[in-house]
């Protein structure tokens, strides 16, 4: 064969293939992606119907047994996901039908800039807010930020290093006491401290981040990187005084959404810093949830649930159902997160955990068929089993985390 010959060989056997190829795999991608904004337009659309203007009470949050929609007030931790969802769709489509009420219910929330109650106020705020400055900004939203975050610092103790998550409380079984409880899910409050510090120039935000992350990294994690879900502080010496669970199935278990938050949570934190030792520790905590995984990659809402030496105190609740239960929330955020960490820690191989996880969550197993869920996206998440609530329910989080992973991957690719 001679060298033209051997071109128009190469070309018609090897590069036309790869390039319809490529076109077919993308095809596939563009429709997904539409089929997926195209539900979660029909279904937010019959929620803004079901729960109208926003009162200040009304935020999506979940179902009840009955198969009711359940709303709950703005102190809440959750009512920044609905608005946040609503900037996703924006975000998706483009269209400023989607703009206008996200707006509304972010604004809705401007009273939380003073709330110091718990510490959950970044979830609520930066989720709405955050998004809002994001992708539409309007004077006098990074003043909301702000004073959201100076709000936040206040439960931040210089003994403790760490942001109080919760006043004091008793755990679920009614005895242990808590007097300065963290929890791992409060890593994911660090973000609008961050930001706070990028737009003001006060780096007083970005230090608290930095040292809540540090006593978290110290403190929250097993010798193989898997999360306690709380860890209570004695605020004379700092020191640490029990790790427990709140949410999960025993103290010593791993509870599936607490190990999504601190993938999540050091990824982000990794971002903001460029620490490697954040890299580190999300890729290792990363590294244990994927070992923990189901073939459809949505885990057990407790990778322990049920098992023998993990028994929870008081065993007040039916071991073997709960075995099955799966939490698609926490599949939806760590499949956000993943598409991220794959870019820093440049490991493909978590992009593609992503790509297949967002395939899981949007299949039928998951995803609700249209015009049924009471609106919501997916099906089969736990918000606290301990406290028989919201059991293998929607949730609002769940959805954002969806919509988010499916803005990820649509932008996966073309530098933003
Ligand atoms: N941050 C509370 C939860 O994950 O349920």
């Amino acid at each position: 064969m001679n060298l033209r010959n051997f071109k128009l060989f190469f070309l018609a056997f090897a590069v036309v293939p790869l390039i319809a190829a490529c076109r077919n795999k993308q095809k596939e991608k563009d429709g997904f992606i539409k089929d997926n904004v195209e539900f979660a337009i029909a279904q937010t659309d019959k929620m803004l119907q079901a729960v109208g203007e926003p009162t200040g009470k009304n935020y999506p949050r979940t179902i009840n047994n009955k198969g009711e929609l359940v709303n709950t007030g703005m102190y809440d931790w959750t009512p920044g996901f609905f608005p946040g969802s609503l900037w996703y769709l924006y975000e998706l489509t483009g269209d400023t039908k989607w703009k206008d009420v996200a707006e509304k219910w972010t604004e809705s929330l401007e009273p939380l800039k003073t709330f110091t109650g718990h510490h959950d106020l970044g979830f609520m705020m930066y989720c709405s807010y955050g998004n809002a400055d994001r992708l539409a900004p309007k004077p006098g939203y990074k003043e909301i930020l702000i004073e959201s975050a100076n709000s936040l610092s206040t439960r931040f103790n210089e003994k403790t290093r760490t942001i109080k998550s919760w006043n004091y409380r008793k755990a679920w079984n009614g005895t242990t006491e808590w007097f300065y409880p963290v929890i791992i899910d409060n890593m994911m409050n660090l973000e609008m401290l961050f930001y706070a510090s990028k737009i003001t120039g006060d780096k007083k935000y970005y230090d608290i981040a930095v040292k809540h992350s540090d006593s978290t990294l110290k403190n929250h994690f097993r010798e193989d990187f898997s999360a306690y879900h709380v860890v209570d502080y004695d605020t004379i010496t700092g020191k640490v005084l029990s790790r427990a669970t709140c949410q999960g199935f025993s103290d010593n278990s791993t509870w599936s959404r607490g190990q999504a938050w601190a993938i999540y949570g050091y990824t982000m934190v990794y971002r903001e810093t460029k620490d490697a030792k954040y890299l580190d520790a999300a890729i290792k905590a990363t590294e244990l949830y994927l070992k923990n995984l189901p073939e459809d990659l949505v885990p057990l809402w407790d990778f322990n649930a049920g098992e023998a030496g993990y028994l929870p105190e008081g065993k007040s609740y039916a071991v073997k159902f709960q075995k099955k239960l799966r939490d698609a929330s926490a599949a939806a955020i760590v499949c956000s997160a993943l598409f991220e960490l794959g870019e820093y820690a440049n490991r493909p191989e978590y992009v593609d955990y992503a790509v297949k996880m967002l395939y899981s969550l949007a299949s039928p197993a998951y995803r609700a068929a249209s015009d049924s869920n009471i609106d919501f996206l997916l099906m089969h998440s736990v918000g606290s089993i301990p406290h028989k609530s919201e059991i293998d329910k929607p949730l609002v989080y769940a959805d954002y985390y969806f919509l988010e992973a499916l803005t990820r991957y649509k932008n996966l690719g073309s530098k933003k």
